[in-house]
């Protein structure tokens, strides 16, 4: 059945040709469509419930009866061949926007896959949980006391009065006339020993930052770390505050390292002590970081002073204690052999990885 059939009808003859040139001009029109957008469009016009072809089946009940079924056949052909060219169209677009895509990205799949760094814990946080292990093992346990401290508690309660020479000794950052940012963490022993409340034995470490306002250099920082560590008990002396210090630098350090006690003042210990130990970095031969001494102080210590204690809520005359305060960033940099504490600081993660 065409269009140029004379025994059809006027009407069939005439739609049958509109049929023929929408074919036509679908499929010039399919051609040119670069997008899968103008494809979709593409296939409203012509697919759709409103589309042109649709328009045309809705008129086939203006023909002869007997001629309906062949033109809604042409009609349908059509629909089916759109579609499968659409179908093709889509085709060709994807493979055509893949090539662009690979041309232009030159991805290799092959090549190793970039590392994923991994996050490394802090040296001094390594170094503070190694110390506090280490006191862990010999009973202490783990007091945290605050960083912004009153001056009563940070100096006073510690046998250091308003006015005592020993303030010299640590440059202090003031929040107001009253309170301060600790600059060391003895204020803990008070704040701890109370928390015992005259129980026994008291024996505790306090780890923390402290604040001194010191300009930083190699070997000082505005911020620091101590560990201060305390034992209150009946009959406690010298040579066993001896001892936990020995004990702690050879588990630190290694067994082979040499150290001494040196006599020092501290008001809120009486004796008080430092102790020394044998330069890391030249083995005690002298260099710069020990100033050729071929000793590094590593704490101050001492038997707490009964002032101290009575602040703590315990009688001195019925116990005693020894104390005792290390500095973190001394004691790691010493371990590791680092020669500047600014580096701690310094959020370099060249540094930082080298401790994982
Ligand atoms: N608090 C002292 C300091 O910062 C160290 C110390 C602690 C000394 C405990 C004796 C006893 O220098």
């Amino acid at each position: 059945m065409d269009e140029n059939d004379v025994s059809l009808s006027t009407a069939t003859r005439s739609l049958l040709d509109e049929i023929g040139e929408m074919e036509k001009d679908a499929l010039t029109e399919l051609d040119g469509i670069s997008s899968g957008q103008e494809l979709e469009e593409f296939r409203t016009r012509y697919l759709g419930r409103k589309g042109l072809l649709t328009k045309v089946l809705r008129r086939l009940g203006e023909l002869p009866q007997e001629e309906r079924s062949a033109v809604g056949q042409r009609a349908n052909a059509l629909r089916r061949k759109l579609e499968e060219e659409i179908t093709r169209r889509n085709q060709t677009l994807r493979r055509e926007a893949l090539a662009r895509t690979l041309e232009r990205e030159q991805l290799d799949v092959t090549l190793p896959g970039l590392p994923f760094r991994r996050g490394t814990l802090h040296p001094l946080t390594l170094a503070l949980r190694e110390i506090v292990d280490i006191f862990a093992g010999m009973g202490f346990s783990v007091f945290e006391s605050r960083e912004v401290e009153t001056d009563e508690m940070n100096f006073v309660l510690l046998n250091i009065p308003p006015g005592h020479p020993a303030r010299d000794m640590q440059a202090t950052f003031y929040v107001n006339p009253e309170v301060v940012l600790r600059t060391q963490t003895s204020p803990g022993q008070i704040r701890g020993m109370r928390t015992y409340q005259g129980r026994l034995p008291v024996r505790f470490v306090v780890p923390g930052r402290v604040y001194r306002r010191d300009p930083a250099d190699v070997s000082h920082h505005p911020v620091f770390h101590q560990i201060e560590g305390i034992a209150v008990d009946r009959d406690i002396s010298f040579p066993n505050l001896v001892w936990v210090l020995e004990e702690f630098a050879r588990r630190f350090f290694g067994p082979d390292t040499r150290f001494r006690l040196c006599p020092s003042y501290f008001p809120f210990t009486e004796p008080s002590a430092q102790m020394d130990v044998s330069c890391i970095i030249c083995r005690g031969k002298g260099c710069s970081v020990c100033k050729y001494s071929g000793w590094l102080e590593v704490a101050g210590a001492g038997m707490v002073h009964p002032v101290v204690l009575r602040n703590g809520g315990y009688d001195p005359t019925e116990v005693t204690g020894f104390a005792f305060g290390m500095g973190l960033e001394r004691l790691a940099m010493l371990k590791l052999g680092i020669d500047d504490i600014r580096l701690f600081y310094s959020c370099d993660t060249r540094f930082l990885r080298q401790f994982a």
